[in-house]
């Protein structure tokens, strides 16, 4: 399997797009962040794709700092990056990543998340485009929008701000079910929102 985020382009954003946007991984506890998420982010870091400001804040439910994340995620690139990264590269990567504990289950409240993630937003100067990486069970795709809807977190069209939310795979079981799926984010998001990921 490949890396699901090989360029810029993958996740929705243009390469200059990129300088005013905010990453968040929903599932920042999980296999496939720590295999295939952060050592594709950190690729795009290498690459230049990526200026230093634009912060990875992740998010799932257990309790963490932002410093025992960085430091998982230290080790995750130190297995999975080949020939390993340099301590200039850890020192640019390691800043720009935050860990914000949340639960995406029915009934969540992304209050105190918004809240997190602005005052992210305003100490790394972005204040764009975010992009929402959902590694996350299926299950958790539609109360994690409507939790985003409840807490003004879904910017309409005529906004500044605009919103790209990935849904890992897969999306729904067979036709029907994807379809059924995509039939109910598109009451919460519009198609250019949405991105539907294979890999
Ligand atoms: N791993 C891969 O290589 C791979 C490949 C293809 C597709 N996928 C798909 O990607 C998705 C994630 O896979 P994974 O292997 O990373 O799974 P995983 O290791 O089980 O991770 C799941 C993540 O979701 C979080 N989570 C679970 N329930 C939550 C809740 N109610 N609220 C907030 N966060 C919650 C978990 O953290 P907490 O327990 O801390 O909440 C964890 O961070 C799955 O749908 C899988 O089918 C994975």
């Amino acid at each position: 399997m490949s890396n699901p985020v090989t360029s810029p382009v993958a996740i929705g954003v243009s390469t200059s797009g990129l300088k005013d946007s905010a990453i968040m991984i929903f599932g920042a506890s999980g296999d496939l962040t720590a295999r295939k998420l952060i050592p594709a982010l950190f690729m795009l870091q290498r690459k230049e794709f990526l200026p230093p400001n634009v912060p990875i804040i992740g998010v799932a439910r257990r309790e963490k700092t932002d410093d025992s994340f960085r430091a998982e995620m230290k080790v995750a690139l130190s297995k999975n990056i080949k020939g390993g990264i340099t301590d200039g590269e850890w020192e640019t990567f390691s800043k720009r990543l935050f860990y914000v504990a949340s639960n995406l289950e029915e009934g969540a409240d992304f209050g105190p998340l918004r809240d997190s993630v602005e005052k992210i937003e305003r100490q790394q100067g972005v204040g764009g485009t975010r992009v929402i990486y959902m590694a996350t069970d299926p299950k958790l795709f539609l109360s994690a929008v409507d939790a985003l809807g409840k807490a003004d977190m879904i910017p309409g069209a005529e906004s500044p701000r605009k919103l790209r939310i990935v849904f890992e795979k897969p999306f729904g079981r067979d036709f029907n079910s994807s379809r059924q799926l995509s039939q109910s984010l598109s009451k919460q998001l519009s198609e250019d929102q949405i991105y539907r990921i294979d890999h």
